[in-house]
């Protein structure tokens, strides 16, 4: 598959056109913002990190039956995906309350929800990917409800999964966003999930201390954000080969003494 020229660079990742109009490349830059963009710095190693961790979580979601863009890893930094047309929206689920929601309600950080939360934001950043209702997704005529209706039990079914995933390797999914796309088959427009999943998109807590292994960590300054990337590919049992973490404490064995047979 040949590299051709740039479509879209966002803030962590770029699109690069393929020699087939039907797919494109998927370029992971090492760089963090939060907020918007007010709070920059590159990571180095985050890019590898995230291709890895979204390729294995978009493989294990379309081997459940939760159709992607995602074809194949190509190397370390990129992807080669299905092209569509991202819908103009961030669907975010909740399974904890934190982040904005308890800045904009006022609910307490860590509160457990009874069920998962679904919020639809505005992707553009000029206004600060503002919070939508399904009524101004409909009134504005940013997805039609059918659209809608579909992504919604997709969102509940990719959670479901997700929280399985995470929970069988000592992780709370506490909540994350996603994005879907548009394409053509047969005439027929289709949706499917697009874009990421992975460290920058999720907040990932461990079930025994809370510790935060997620984009968070850059976020509140907390520090060691590939430390704890490399926690969540570890613990996925992905990135064997360029894992930097250490190997478990060599112990030299000790001579053991034979007694000679009397
Ligand atoms: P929030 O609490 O800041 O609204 O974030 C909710 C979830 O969405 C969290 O997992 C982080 C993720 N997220 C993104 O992936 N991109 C964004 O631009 C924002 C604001 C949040
Ligand atoms: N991705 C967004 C930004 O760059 C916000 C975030 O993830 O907190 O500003």
């Amino acid at each position: 598959m040949k590299k051709g020229k740039k479509l879209y660079e966002g803030k962590a990742k770029i699109i690069f056109a393929s020699n087939d109009k039907k797919y494109v490349i998927q370029h992971f830059k090492d760089d963090a913002t939060a907020f918007n963009n007010q709070k920059k710095a590159v990571m180095d190693g985050k890019g590898i990190l995230n291709n890895r961790i979204s390729e294995h979580i978009l493989t294990q979601l379309n081997n459940v039956g939760i159709k992607n863009h995602l074809v194949k890893r190509l190397n370390m930094r990129e992807q080669l995906v299905q092209h569509v047309e991202i819908i103009p929206i961030e669907f975010i689920v909740r399974n904890i309350a934190t982040g904005s929601l308890t800045k904009r309600l006022g609910i307490e950080d860590g509160t457990v929800l009874d069920s998962p939360l679904i919020e639809y934001c505005l992707k553009d950043d000029d206004l600060g990917d503002p919070l939508v209702s399904t009524e101004h997704i409909l009134a504005f005529k940013w997805m039609e409800i059918d659209e809608l209706n579909l992504i919604n039990k997709e969102l509940n079914r990719i959670n479901d999964f997700l929280q399985g995933m995470f929970r069988g390797v000592g992780i709370k999914l506490v909540d994350f966003k996603v994005e879907f796309g548009r394409y053509e088959k047969n005439g027929k427009k289709e949706i499917m999930l697009a874009d990421e999943i992975s460290p920058d998109t999720c907040r990932l807590w461990d079930v025994n201390s809370d510790k935060k292994l997620d984009k968070d960590r850059f976020r509140k300054g907390l520090g060691n954000l590939i430390e704890a990337y490399q926690e969540v590919a570890r613990r996925l049992d992905i990135l064997h080969e360029q894992s930097n973490i250490r190997p478990l404490k060599y112990t030299k064995p000790q001579a053991v003494k034979i007694k000679k047979k009397q």
